[in-house]
């Protein structure tokens, strides 16, 4: 090829590959275009003097524009009117440092409609360099559903905290103030089967006698019922305590049904965990209580008790598994008994108001942890709690405060 040939070559592939490139960047411009119109969320392309350049369907929808009416719109008027003259000035300092900003919680701000009606949105700025200077993309999501919907759960929180605050002082104060009037009856009718003992005979001593043990039943249920409405009312001081210190405390306190049934109870190492003292051992106390009360008649108990700690999604955990020999349950009722008043087995045999279960799922509410039984008829129960090795700190919160 001569010289002239090669240069009129060289030029002609040159305005092929400029030509390739006008495609290729129209071909993107296109893909662009189809990608804001299609997408899910509001989306404005605006220059850097705030006017609009590109908008699609679910911004028109949204800010109650035409396409024509947006284009000739500035970014400012879909700000509120107050907050109108800043807004230049904001949207400089992003043209000084065109940084994507993701939309984020804490972020979220209010647009205002053709009509002047506001509306609380979630943005996210995206620059766009052009050869023509910078434009900014901003993706706009209405999030008034969802504030509505967290502002409905707020007020729902709120009530249920109230009624649940009112419950229980009411309970509290009820159980207190019918404890005197029940001491009273029983003591008038121990009284009186002593000083009428010979008028009374023997169905009237009888009556007596089913008086005095219903008042005694119910001071019983008072009291336990006080205890339930009390868990978590009084001062708490939660500090890391070696569970088997608490266990320890328990078994204290039930030494005498222990060496009445014959129990073994065997218990492992005990890991520590931040809970509050009086709680735990009440915990213990109501669980191994249920393993010595529940047991088999002719078969001496046999009670276990084991802790290991695990770790998980949420960090370290403390598991505490009480195991006995006893008479066990149907599996089917393994949460109703956590429920106040809820007994399955006859009262004539087991004594008892069915409330320690309640007691201690409150207690392990408490302690942000879970319990659970499983158990067969005939063939012993496990009662399983699941705590948190550390309480959660108030300010352990997973969001950025920025
Ligand atoms: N270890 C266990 N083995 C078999 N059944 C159990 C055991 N622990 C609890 N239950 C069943 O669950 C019911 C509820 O237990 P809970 O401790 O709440 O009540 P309670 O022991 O009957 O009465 P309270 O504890 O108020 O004196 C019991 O009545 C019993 O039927
Ligand atoms: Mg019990």
């Amino acid at each position: 090829m001569t010289d002239g040939a090669n240069d009129e070559f060289e030029a002609l592939q040159a305005r092929v590959r400029e030509l390739e490139e006008r495609l290729e960047s129209r071909a993107s411009e296109e893909t662009f275009r189809l990608v804001v119109e299609t997408a899910p969320y509001g989306m404005v392309v605006a220059d850097a003097s705030g006017s609009i350049v590109l908008c699609n369907p679910q911004a028109e929808r949204m800010f109650g524009y035409t396409t024509e009416q947006l284009l000739a719109a500035r970014i400012e008027d879909l700000v509120p009117p107050r907050f109108r003259s800043a807004h230049p000035r904001l949207r400089q300092t992003f043209h000084e440092d065109p940084v994507h900003r993701p939309m984020g919680a804490g972020r979220d701000l209010l647009a205002c409609r053709r009509n002047g009606s506001e509306f609380p949105i979630e943005i996210a700025l995206t620059p766009l360099p052009r050869s023509e200077g910078l434009l900014v993309l901003a993706t706009i999501v209405d999030i008034t559903s969802r504030k509505r919907g967290e502002e409905e759960l707020l007020r729902y929180s709120r009530r249920l905290e109230q009624s649940n605050a009112e419950l229980e002082s009411f309970a509290s104060i009820a159980s207190h103030d019918l404890q005197e009037p029940l001491r009273k009856i029983r003591m008038m009718g121990e009284r009186l089967a002593g000083l009428c003992e010979a008028e009374l005979g023997e169905q009237g001593r009888d009556y007596l006698d089913r008086m005095i043990r219903a008042g005694d039943n119910m001071h019983r249920l008072v009291r336990d019922l006080l205890e339930f409405s009390r868990v978590g009312m009084r001062q708490q001081s939660f500090r890391l305590l070696p569970l088997g210190t608490a266990l320890g405390e328990a078994l204290a306190a039930l030494e005498l049904l222990i060496e009445e049934t014959g129990a073994e109870i065997r218990a492992g190492e005990l890991p520590s965990a931040e809970v509050e003292e009086t709680q735990m051992v009440q915990l213990f106390q109501n669980l191994v209580g249920n393993a010595l009360k529940f047991r088999r008649e002719g078969v001496s108990p046999i009670v276990e008790v084991r802790g290991s700690v695990e770790t998980g999604a949420t960090g370290e955990r403390v598991r505490i598994e009480v195991a006995d020999n006893g008479i066990g349950f149907d599996p089917r009722y393994g949460e109703r008994i956590f429920q106040i008043f809820q007994r399955l087995h006859g009262k004539g045999k087991y004594g008892g108001t069915g409330i320690g279960l309640a007691i201690c799922k409150k207690i392990v509410d408490n302690h942000e942890g879970r319990i659970q039984a499983s158990a067969e008829p005939g063939e012993g129960s496990v009662f399983v709690v699941d705590l948190p090795l550390r309480k959660r700190r108030q300010f352990d919160t997973d969001s950025d405060p920025k």
